[in-house]
């Protein structure tokens, strides 16, 4: 595998390693807005929480481009959940 290839690849699996930290994030500021009694702390975190899930959405956009084979599964897993819901 050349440089650039093995790069990609690198950053292939960074990019999925980063979409478990996000997604790690948002379960734990989730698990802290459940006990909070502090409405200034709730609010702030709720913010946090929505600005993670779009990072979520970031990284699975940089995923696909970087691996369409990664969107195609997606999608077909997708496409079976919503299937399964007829
Ligand atoms: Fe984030």
């Amino acid at each position: 595998m050349n440089n650039n290839l093995i790069n990609q690849q690198i950053t292939i699996q960074n990019t999925r390693a980063d979409i478990i930290g996000e997604l790690e994030a948002i379960i734990q500021y989730e698990n802290h807005l459940d006990v909070t009694e502090n409405p200034q702390a709730k609010q702030i975190i709720r913010h946090i929480v929505a600005e993670e899930k779009m990072h979520v959405g970031e990284l699975f956009g940089l995923l696909f481009h970087l691996d369409p084979e990664s969107k195609k599964q997606f999608e077909l897993g997708y496409q079976e959940f919503v299937e399964g819901r007829k």
